[in-house]
Formats: C-alpha cells, structure tokens, sequence
C-alpha cells in the first residue's frame, strides 16, 4: 500500500496513544453495526425463503420490517460503516507503519466487499417493497396491454431480486467479516507477522476462522437484542402492528438470543486460548471475567422471558449487550497494545530520528545522546554482539545484566575487572546519560536479536 504510506505521519509516543483511542472509538460504532447488519440480512432471508415456501405472508412482512430496520436511511451505511471503515484503515496504516505486514490493504479488500454487499442489500430491501406495489398494481385490473406486459415484466425483475440478493448480500457481507476479522486478529499477533506474506495467510487461519465464529454468535445476540428493543421498548406505540408479526418477532429474538448467548463463554474460552500468550496480561482477564459475567446474565434474562412468555427486560438487555460489546472491543484493543510494543517502540525511534533531522533542517544545532551512535563510536572497536573482539560478546555478559540497568550504567561509568580471560576494560569516560543511552541500546538490541 504504497500510496498510504504517503499518508503516514512520523508517529510520536502521543501520537500513538491518540490514534488508539482513536480505534477503540471507531470500532465502537462500526462493529456493531456492522453484526447488526450481519444478522439482520441472515433472520430476514431466512424469514423470506419460509414466506416464499409456505406463502406466509407475517413471515414476509416481518423479513421485510427488520430489513427496513436496519436501512431505514442511505447515509448511515456511510456514517456508520464506510467512514469507521476508512479510519480504521488509516489508523492501521499509521500504527503499523515499518511493520512487515499490510494490513490496511486486507482492510480496503473487505471494504470493497462490504460496499457490494450493502448495494445487494439495498436493493433486496427495495424488492419487498417492490412486491408490495406490485402485488396492488397487478390486482387492479387494466385494459391497456402495454402496462400489463409492464407490470410482468417488472414482476419478473423484482422475484430475481427478491429471490437472489439477499443471499448475495449475505455471502459478501461474510466474506468482508471474515477478511476484516482476519485482518484484526493479524494486527493483536505479532508473533505471525513475519510468516503472514499475503492475504491467504489470513485466509487459511485457524485464528480467523475462530474469530469469525464468534463474530457470527455476536452478530446474532446483537441483532435479537436490537429486534427486541426495537418490537418491545417500554412505551413503545403497538397500534397498527399485526399481533402475527409480533408474537413472531418475540419468538425469534428470544430464541437467537437464547441460543447465542449461551453459546457466548464457550466461544469466548476458544478465542481466548488462541491469543498469544504474550498478549495475555491480568488486564485482559479481568475484563473476561466481566464478560463472562454480562453474558451470563443476558443468557439468564433471555431464558426467564422465554419461559415465562414475556418481553420485560428489553431494555436491560440492550444496555447489557452494549456493555458486553464495549468490553470485547477494549479486551481485544489491549491484546493488540501488548503485542505490538515492539512495533511502537520501533516508531518511536523513527520518531527521534525524523526530529533530529527536522531539527537540522531547521538550522537548530542539537547534541543529542544517541544510544547507536555511542555504541559504533566507541564501543564496536572491542565488542560485538555475538562474536569475541577484545571484550567478550554482549549475549554472553548481557545475560547477568538483565532487568539491572543500574548495574549495567554503574559498570560502564566505571569498569572493574570481572572475567580473568579478559584483559579490564578502560574507562570510556563517558557521562551518566550517555551510559545510560549506550546501555539502554545494547540491552534492547541483545533482547530483541540475540536473546535465547
Ligand atoms: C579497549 C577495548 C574496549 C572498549 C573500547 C570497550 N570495552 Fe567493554 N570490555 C572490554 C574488555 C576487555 C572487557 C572484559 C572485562 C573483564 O571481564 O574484566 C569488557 C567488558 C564489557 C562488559 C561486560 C562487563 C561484565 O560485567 O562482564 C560490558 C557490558 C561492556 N564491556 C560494555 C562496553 C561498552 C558499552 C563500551 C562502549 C561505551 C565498551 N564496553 C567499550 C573492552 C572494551
């Protein structure tokens, strides 16, 4: 992705900070829309197809309401999906910049997906409505025959719309989760950020097919807390709605959200398995363990009101599913932080070294201690990493220093003999923060290349 690398700004430690919040904000809005999206588009095909088997007509009115629920206007697929979906992408193409992968680039591939999919959706929504004129038109009868032939042919039309987009809808719609998924789940593991080359890497993972599962399950508690909300909100005006509808729609959000909110803490063990073990900070478990919580709870208020026939928790259940929705997008914010220290602290180097330069530029003179320079100056004539010069390799005597910076600083401030097999180490005369700069370089160099 060449071109946004054009994009990308030298990335300061605030910098970072920002764009992260940055993401968790973005994700609050277009995660849930899109699993509404997701879940809304499989109850209303699958509603559709039993109305067209069974000529039902309040299966077909309810497939059509929760269609025109979630579409109910064109410019929120751009507020709520296409712009997150760009700042998501920008976002990555910053805080992944030098990094090996290309993730915004698996991010633009599911977006293009997602676009198709919401013109299919789009139009399967204007086929119900189509049926419906048509239904009215075609019963009036008419003498003229050119419009009869109209009428027919449009009729046509629509059943092709009306019998295929949705299920195009939904097969592009899951193909862009399953890419997008894949790509998140890249960007929270460090550790496969070498071998994962292409987008067949996220592909063929068993990590993004987890993640997508759960995804689905999530999509469907969302979607029936939504539905459930939206038939049974406390004051919510019932007049004009047909009982049939009604009592279908309860059934259904019921049921789904039973079933996927039961299946919830097995899927959330599974995918905390596979997080990489060094993503797994207290942090992260003890947001499991609220989750855990809230989704039991769901589960709990689900079953209650299916078994005893009513919808009194609605809005708690909302509110409980937005809680739930909020704390997996922070745990799996957290996971990606702690993997990608390694990729941030890079930046930051890139940083210091984009501002000195900057600075030159600008005619400020700056002396800077520079932990590189200080090494190939004046340490690299007796010492290399991994091989003996006139000083023993750093992985050899780094070992005992580790997690002892002080120790470290003190030594080179003022070296005393230690190892027989080597003649003492001069003094290097340098100051404390020049020590402390060279000891800080050749400790990370040695921890992140050399280590054992
Ligand atoms: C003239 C050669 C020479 C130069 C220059 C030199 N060293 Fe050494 N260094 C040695 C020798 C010889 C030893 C082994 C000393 C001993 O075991 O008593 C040593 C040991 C060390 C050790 C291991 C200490 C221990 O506890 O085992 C560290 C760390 C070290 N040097 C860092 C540096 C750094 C950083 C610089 C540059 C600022 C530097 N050295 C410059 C020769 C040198």
């Amino acid at each position: 992705m060449d071109f946004l690398d054009k994009l990308v700004l030298p990335q300061s430690t605030h910098h970072m900070v920002l764009l992260k919040y940055l993401l968790v904000l973005t994700y609050l809005i277009l995660i849930p829309y899109f699993s509404i999206l997701i879940g809304s588009n499989i109850i209303s095909l699958f509603f559709s197809k039993r109305a067209s088997k069974l000529n039902d007509t309040t299966a077909f009115q309810f497939a059509k309401d929760i269609l025109d629920l979630i579409t109910f206007n064109k410019s929120i697929v751009f507020g709520l999906g296409i712009v997150p979906f760009l700042s998501v992408m920008f976002c990555y193409a910053q805080l992944l910049h030098l990094s090996p992968i290309s993730l915004s680039g698996y991010i633009l591939i599911s977006l293009i997906f997602f676009i198709s999919a919401l013109f299919f959706l789009y139009s399967y929504k204007n086929s119900f409505h189509m049926k419906d004129i048509l239904r009215v038109a075609s019963s009036a009868k008419s003498s003229d025959d050119k419009l009869t032939d109209d009428i027919i042919n449009l009729s046509n039309r629509t059943n092709i719309a009306y019998k295929k987009f949705g299920t195009y809808s939904l097969m592009l719609l899951l193909t862009s989760a399953y890419l997008f998924v894949g790509a998140l789940k890249l960007a929270a593991d460090s550790t496969r950020w070498e071998s994962v080359t292409s987008i067949l890497g996220i592909i063929f993972s068993v990590n993004t097919f987890v993640y997508f599962i759960f995804f689905l399950v999530i999509s469907l508690l969302v979607t029936s807390a939504g539905i459930l909300f939206y038939y049974f909100r406390p004051n919510n005006d019932m007049t004009g709605l047909d009982d049939k509808v009604k009592e279908l729609s309860q059934k259904t959000s019921l049921n789904i959200g039973l079933i996927s909110s039961i299946l919830m803490p097995f899927l959330l063990l599974l995918t905390t398995v596979i997080i990489p073990s060094k993503s797994l900070t207290n942090e992260i478990f003890i947001i499991l363990i609220v989750i855990m919580f809230v989704t039991i709870l769901i589960a709990n208020m689900f079953y209650f009101m299916l078994k005893k026939g009513h919808t009194k928790h609605s809005t708690s259940i909302l509110f409980l599913t937005v809680i739930f929705m909020v704390a997996v997008i922070v745990k799996d914010q957290y996971a990606f932080d702690t993997a990608s220290q390694l990729q941030f602290n890079k930046l930051a180097k890139n940083y210091d070294v984009y501002q000195i330069k900057l600075k030159e530029e600008m005619g400020l003179t700056v002396t800077t201690v520079n932990g590189p320079d200080i090494y190939n100056g004046r340490c690299i004539a007796c010492h290399q990493f991994d091989k003996k010069v006139v000083g023993p390799p750093y992985k050899d005597v780094l070992v005992k220093y580790e997690g002892k910076m002080d120790m470290l600083v003190k030594f080179l401030l003022n070296p005393v003999k230690v190892d027989p097999n080597y003649p003492a180490m001069p003094n290097q005369g340098l100051k404390p923060n020049e020590a402390e700069a060279v000891a800080d370089y050749i400790m990370k160099t040695y921890e992140e290349q050399y280590k054992k």
